[in-house]
C-alpha cells in the first residue's frame, strides 16, 4: 500500500511517500524561512503563494527520483490513496494542499483523505512502526500550539491542557528576535544558550504548580523582553538570558508532563512538534521517564517541524483501519480541532 502525503498548513511545503512495507520511502521539504524573515513572521497570503509554485516541483522531483534512482519499479499510478493537511493551519496554505491533492485523486480515482495536522504531529514519533502504540500522552510543542493531549487510540484524542495565550515556538521566536536572531529564533536561540551559564538569571516557571494542565507563557514572554531591554548585549550576557529562559520554559513543560502521565495512569509520553528537535527538551524529558520508568517517544530530527511523512503515515494508518472518509467535496477547517476527531 502507497499513500501520498501533503503538507501545506503553514510555511513548509512537504510531499513523502509512505509504504507499508518500506516504509518511508521519500520525502521532500522546502521552507520558505528567507521569504518570510524579512517581515519578522509569517505572512499568510505569502505562504500561500509560495506553496502554489512549490508544491508541483516537489510532486514532480519525487517521482523522478523515485522511479529513476530507488528503482523500486515506483510509479505515480501505483500511488493507493493521497492524503493532505485540512487543518487546523492558514486557510490560504491549506486550501492549496486540498485542491491539489483532490485534484489528484479524482483524475487517479483513488481516496482522499483527509488529516488533522495535530494527529499528523502526534504520530510523527513512530513512524518507523507499522502499528504506534496507543494510549499515551502527547506534548505537542511548536509556533502555533502548545497542547498536552491523551490519546486513548487512533482517531480518539482529548486535550487535557493548553496554553492560554502564546505557544512555546511562538515565544522562542520572539525572544529569539529579541536578542538580534533573524527569523524564526527558536533553533538559533537554543544554539546560543549552549554557550550560557545556567542560573544566571531567575526567570518564573508560568502556572508550574497550578492544579490544571494548561500553560501560559505570555507573562515569561514580556519579563523577558523588559531584561534583554534593560541589560547589556555582549555575547555572553545573551547567551546567559537565552539559557535561563530556555531551563525556565522546560521546567514547566516537564512538570506538566509528568502530572498528565500520573493523572491518566499512563507510562507512554509522546513529544512533537517544531520545539521537540530541542536537544536540552530531550535530555530533561529523558531524566524524568528514566525516573518512573515510563517509555518516551520523539520524532526524528525531520520529523519534528511540519512535514509530509507524518500525513502520510496518518493516512496510511486510517487507510488501513477504515477511518478515513470518502468526501466529495474540497475539505479544510483552518481551526479544526483535534478533541474527539474521529
Ligand atoms: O511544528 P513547526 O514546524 O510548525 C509550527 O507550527 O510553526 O514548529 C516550528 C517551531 C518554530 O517556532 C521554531 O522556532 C521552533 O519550532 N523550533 C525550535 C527548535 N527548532 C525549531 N524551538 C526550540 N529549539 C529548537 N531546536
Amino acid at each position: 500500500m502507497k499513500i501520498l502525503g501533503i503538507e501545506t498548513s503553514c510555511d513548509d511545503t512537504s510531499v513523502a511517500i509512505y509504504d507499508d512495507y518500506f516504509g518511508l520511502i521519500k520525502q521532500y521539504t522546502v521552507h520558505q524561512f528567507q521569504i518570510h524573515e524579512y517581515f519578522g513572521g509569517i505572512v499568510p497570503e505569502l505562504a500561500a503563494r509560495f506553496h502554489l509554485t512549490s508544491l508541483v516541483q516537489i510532486f514532480r522531483k519525487i517521482f523522478k527520483y523515485d522511479i529513476s534512482r530507488k528503482n523500486r519499479n515506483f510509479f505515480f499510478s501505483q500511488l493507493d490513496a493521497i492524503s493532505y493537511t485540512a487543518g487546523p493551519g492558514l486557510i490560504g496554505s491549506l486550501l492549496v494542499g486540498a485542491t491539489f491533492g483532490h485534484s489528484l485523486a479524482d483524475s487517479m480515482k483513488i481516496p482522499c483523505i483527509m488529516i488533522n495536522h495535530i494527529e499528523g504531529h502526534l504520530l510523527s514519533g513512530m513512524i518507523n512502526q507499522k502499528n504506534p502504540i496507543f494510549p499515551f500522552i502527547a506534548l505537542l510543542v511548536s509556533g502555533g500550539n502548545t497542547q498536552l493531549i491523551y490519546a486513548k487510540k487512533l482517531g480518539e484524542y482529548i486535550v487535557l491542557g493548553k496554553s492560554l495565550d502564546d505557544a512555546v515556538g511562538h515565544v522562542f521566536d520572539y525572544i529569539g528576535k529579541c536578542l538580534g536572531l533573524s527569523y524564526p529564533g527558536g533553533k538559533k536561540l537554543s544554539y546560543l544558550a549552549r554557550f550560557g551559564r545556567s542560573g544566571r538569571y531567575l526567570f518564573p516557571r508560568p502556572m508550574i504548580y497550578s492544579n490544571c494542565l494548561n500553560f501560559s507563557f505570555s507573562g515569561l514572554k514580556t519579563c523577558v523582553k523588559n531584561i534583554i531591554s534593560n541589560s547589556n548585549k555582549t555575547f555572553q550576557n545573551k547567551a546567559d538570558i537565552a539559557k535561563s529562559f530556555e531551563e525556565a520554559v522546560f521546567d514547566v513543560l516537564v512538570h506538566k508532563c509528568k502530572k498528565a502521565l500520573i493523572k491518566m495512569n499512563l507510562n507512554n509520553l509522546v513529544i512533537c512538534g517544531g520545539v521537540s528537535a530541542n536537544n536540552v527538551l530531550k535530555k530533561k524529558m529523558l531524566k524524568l521517564v528514566k525516573l518512573y520508568n515510563w517509555n518516551l517517544f520523539f520524532p526524528e530530527k525531520q520529523f519534528c517541524t511540519d512535514n509530509a511523512a507524518m500525513i502520510a503515515y496518518a493516512g496510511y494508518l486510517r487507510y488501513k483501519f477504515f477511518l478515513h472518509k470518502n468526501i466529495s467535496s474540497i475539505f479544510v477547517n483552518p481551526k479544526w480541532f483535534i478533541n474527539n476527531f474521529k
